[in-house]
Order: C-alpha cells, then sequence, then structure tokens
C-alpha cells in the first residue's frame, strides 16, 4: 500500500518527536498527530515553538520547517482515523493503579480505546502501527477489536517499538541503532519500512513475528535499566571499600564485550519506561507461573529503590542526623538532562523524604516549571497540598536556591551545574557546606579546595 496520509494518536514525548522526524524526511505524505488533551495540542501549535509541550535539542526547529506543511496537530481524531491509510497508536501505557495486576501491570485502556475507535471510523483498509510499549501479545487483542467490527475493512497489525531516549530524541530518531517492525503481512511491513527507508539504511531495518517485537522492546528497557541497577549496587560497595565507581566502571567498560555506556552510576534511573516496563515484564513472567524469571528482573526495581534511598538516608546523617527545619538546595527536577520531562524522577523521591524530615526545600531546574514541581508531589499523596507548598518552594535562579542552605543536592546531570561560580555558592551556604552530588558531575578535589564537604556516588 502506498502511504500517503498518516494519522498518529498521541502527541506526547513519542508521537510529537517521531512524527516531525517521518514528516521531514517525508514531504509527499501528510501527517495528522491527534490528541484528546486540548491543551497539549494548542500547545504543539503555539506559534512560540519554544513554548512546545516537549523539549528536546533540535525539535523546535524540525517542527517550525513542517508544521502546517506536511505535519499537523489536531483534536479532530475522527477525522484523521478516517482519512489515513496508516495510524500510529502511540498513547501511554502506565502501570496500572488500580484491580488485577495494580501497580505491575501495563494499563492499556487507552490503547483499547484507540482500537475502538479506530475500528468505529474507518471505511477503509488501514494498516495499524503499535508505537506505544506494549506487553507481548497485546498485538492479538487489537487485532480482535478490530476483527468485530464486520464492517468489512481489512486491517494489517504492526508493532513497531521506539528505541529514543528523552534528551537525545532528534539524535536517536535520525540515527537509529535499527528500527524494529513485527508484523504478518509483507506487504504491510513493505509500507512501512519504505517510510524509514527515506533516511534508514535498510540494513537497519529488522523485521520479525510481532510477538518478538513486541517482547524486545521490554528486554530492552530491562536489560538497559539492569545496567544501572548493577553499577549503582557497586557504588555502595565502593563507598565502603575506597574503590571508585567511575574507575571501576572505566575499567569494566574497556571490555568490548561489556561496553561502556550506560554505567554512569547515579541517584537512580528515573523516567516513564524502565520502572513500568520491568514491572510489566515481571508482571508477565509471574502470570506464565515463571517466578524466577519474574524475582530476578524484579530485582533491577528494588535495587532502584535502594539506591534512592539510600542517598537522602546518607544526606540526612550527614547533617548530623537532622534535616528538620534546615534548607537544601536541589539542582535538577527532570529525570535526566535536556528534557523537561520529570516522570518518575529521583528528585521526586528525594524530596518527599526529605520533606517527611521537615527539611526546606529550594529547587532550580532550568526546563521544569513550578507548578509541575507541586503536581509531582501531590501526586505521591504524602501530606497535604498546602504542606508541600509550604516545605517546597522553586526558584528561577540558582543561586538563590543555594544562599544560606545546609547543603546541596545534585538531581539532574544539567550541563550548567558545572560551569557555576561554587566559590560563590560556598560562600553564600552555611557552613560547613556540604554538596550531595547525585550524578558524579563535579570535581571532587575542586570542590573540597574550595571548602566544601563533598559526597558523591560510589566515591
Ligand atoms: P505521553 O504521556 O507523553 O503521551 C501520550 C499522549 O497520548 C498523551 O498526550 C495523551 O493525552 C494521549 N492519549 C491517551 N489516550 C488517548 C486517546 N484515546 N486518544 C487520543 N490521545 C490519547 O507518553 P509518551 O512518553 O509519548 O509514551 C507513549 C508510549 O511510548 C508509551 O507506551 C511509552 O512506553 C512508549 N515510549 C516512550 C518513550 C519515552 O522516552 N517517553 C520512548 C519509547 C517508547
Ligand atoms: C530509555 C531508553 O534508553 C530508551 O531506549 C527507551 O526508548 C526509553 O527508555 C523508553 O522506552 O521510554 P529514557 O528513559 O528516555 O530512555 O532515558 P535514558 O537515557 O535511558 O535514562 C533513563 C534514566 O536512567 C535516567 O534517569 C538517567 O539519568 C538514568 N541513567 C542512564 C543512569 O543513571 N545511568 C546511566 O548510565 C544511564
Amino acid at each position: 500500500m502506498k502511504i500517503t496520509k498518516i494519522c498518529c494518536i498521541g502527541a506526547g514525548y513519542v508521537g510529537g518527536p517521531t512524527m516531525a522526524v517521518i514528516a521531514k524526511n517525508n514531504p509527499h505524505i501528510k501527517i495528522t498527530i491527534v490528541d484528546i488533551n486540548a491543551e497539549r495540542i494548542a500547545a504543539w501549535n503555539d506559534a512560540d515553538v519554544s513554548k512546545l509541550p516537549v523539549y528536546e535539542p533540535g525539535l523546535a526547529e524540525i517542527v517550525k520547517e513542517t508544521r502546517n506543511k506536511n505535519l499537523f496537530f489536531s483534536t479532530d481524531i475522527n477525522t484523521a482515523i478516517d482519512e489515513s491509510e496508516m495510524i500510529f497508536i502511540s498513547v501511554n501505557t502506565p502501570t496500572k493503579t488500580f484491580g488485577k495486576g495494580k501497580g505491575m501491570a501495563a494499563d492499556l485502556k487507552y490503547v483499547e480505546l484507540c482500537a475502538r475507535n479506530i475500528a468505529d471510523i474507518a471505511t477503509t483498509d488501514k494498516i495499524v502501527v503499535e508505537k506505544s510499549t506494549l506487553p507481548v501479545r497485546t498485538a492479538q487483542a487489537i487485532k480482535s477489536i478490530l476483527e468485530n467490527t464486520g464492517n468489512g475493512v481489512t486491517f494489517d497489525i504492526l508493532s513497531n517499538p521506539e528505541f529514543l531516549a528523552e534528551g537525545t530524541a532528534i539524535e536517536d530518531l535520525l540515527h537509529p541503532d535499527r528500527i524494529l517492525i513485527g508484523g504478518e503481512s509483507e506487504e504491510a511491513i513493505d509500507s512501512l519500512a519504505s517510510i524509514y527507508g527515506s533516511w534508514v539504511p535498510q540494513e537497519n531495518i529488522l523485521r520479525t513475528n510481532v510477538w518478538s517485537s513486541e517482547l524486545s522492546k521490554l528486554t530492552a528497557n530491562a536489560f538497559l535499566a539492569q545496567r544501572i541497577s548493577s553499577i549503582n549496587a557497586i557504588s555502595e560497595l565502593c563507598e565502603h571499600t575506597e574503590a571508585n565507581v567511575n574507575e571501576v566502571a572505566k575499567a569494566i567498560g574497556m571490555d568490548s564485550r561489556i561496553g561502556s555506556k550506560f554505567l554512569k552510576a547515579s541517584v537512580g534511573f528515573g523516567g516513564s519506561c524502565f520502572q513500568k516496563d520491568i514491572l510489566n515484564l515481571v508482571y508477565i513472567a509471574r502470570s506464565y507461573g515463571l517466578n524466577e524469571v519474574a524475582n530476578y528482573w524484579e530485582q533491577v526495581i528494588i535495587m532502584n529503590d535502594h539506591q534512592k534511598r539510600r542517598f537522602s538516608d546518607r544526606l540526612i546523617k550527614t547533617l548530623y542526623n537532622t534535616v528538620s527545619g534546615k534548607k537544601i538546595g536541589l539542582l535538577g527536577w527532570a529525570f535526566k538532562k535536556d528534557t523537561n520531562d520529570t516522570r518518575e524522577s529521583a528528585a521526586i523521591y528525594v524530596t518527599d523524604h526529605l520533606v517527611s524530615e521537615q527539611a526546606h526545600i529550594a529547587v532550580y531546574d532550568p526546563k521544569v516549571s513550578a507548578v509541575k514541581i507541586q503536581t509531582d508531589l501531590n501526586y505521591l499523596n504524602t501530606r497535604t497540598e498546602a504542606e508541600n507548598l509550604k516545605y517546597v518552594a522553586s526558584v528561577e535562579n540558582p543561586y538563590e536556591a543555594l544562599k544560606n542552605a545546609h547543603a546541596v543536592a545534585i538531581m539532574t546531570e544539567w550541563d550548567e551545574f558545572k560551569t557555576y561560580d561554587w566559590k560563590q555558592i560556598y560562600t553564600d551556604m552555611k557552613k560547613p557546606a556540604f554538596i550531595f552530588d547525585g550524578r558524579n558531575i563535579l570535581d571532587k578535589s575542586n570542590m573540597e579546595a574550595i571548602g566544601f564537604e563533598y559526597y558523591s556516588i560510589g566515591q
């Protein structure tokens, strides 16, 4: 099928950047991204591209180049479904918060709603592409919903998981290690492969059956997260033995069988996907009665929770076992640098713990708003919104966040943090002035030379 019109349901961190890059490389294809969230669509259409709902280096330029030429953002979901030959489902698949599988299984209600929407509207044959990360065998459920419409329309279902990482999404999309397409119909796979083929070499486009494709996405995230939990486990051992986790990571990473990427010890991984996808994998394994498999992967999450907790425990212990009434300056709220996404960010959990000990927190993040910080904390339901407001302030200037603070906690590895005037910060802080570097971005000897008591991960 020659594709001339594409609809993407879900204008989020994946749908927006992915479709922008497809549009840039396929000027002959009209792409409409739709969403039920009217505010988000309005932000995507904002004439001022600095107001786009997703911050990613390079994204605003591509949106500027393609928007209203062959890339459109709309809330009119039905029209976009009706006119398209290919429909991407790129909606959120969070962990279930209720009922069976609560806290573990993926909540597929948004995906199912999309399938039902497509089934209701479609009058011509469609290729439906699973872009969201889904449990293995979800395509079967989508197929069953689509095939029971009785209106004679044929649907081909493809799995085409996305491997971009936030903060480097555009680079990852422009130069992907591989594109994975799982499906039954060779013709449908060819249609999708030819869209990617306009900028990705054919040898990097991998074709598998649907189930391998679905499971490969969960597996890739589980392996990546496992590396972080592995190095974080070693970081704690380093702190007790005078080994240095950076040196250990370098030494093992130079073994080509291990490789150097994803070995940065940290305050724990965050983000919208690692935790939810591993929990989902654990749930699937348990549902097949594979308890050893489930326990094996669950340990990656347990280790990550431990790493976040021990960061705040260490801070409290070092500040003479109490942070009550003390000001702590927090640098960074996003779950990693170069994104405005805060989902599952370690900063949220560390702050929550410190506030429970009655610390006063002043947060500075270059891309996250004060409203978002409060929303993230309120979502945990640990205390009232008024109390969160009382204990946690967001400031627009990092020096203000650190003025008169007893300690600095670095939660995100934003590059600008490295270039601050740390001598000035030291002068303005209470003494002894402590730094807890959750990202190992500052130089220990420089900081100690200034006068700081410097604590990092695994050193
Ligand atoms: P997101 O929450 O940023 O975006 C999802 C969007 O879908 C939201 O704007 C929501 O309003 C919309 N939506 C939900 N139900 C809808 C419906 N029925 N009709 C129309 N719109 C609807 O999520 P995201 O980060 O873009 O992730 C989407 C999927 O991609 C998830 O399955 C995720 O696991 C996967 N993924 C995410 C990343 C990442 O880095 N964020 C990377 C790879 C894969
Ligand atoms: C991750 C994967 O890297 C993507 O391939 C995948 O597509 C995506 O999940 C997804 O499915 O959503 P993302 O979560 O956006 O991407 O960002 P990562 O770069 O993987 O970072 C995740 C977390 O791990 C961050 O908090 C980061 O700071 C932390 N991290 C990463 C470390 O602590 N150490 C490292 O060495 C690497």
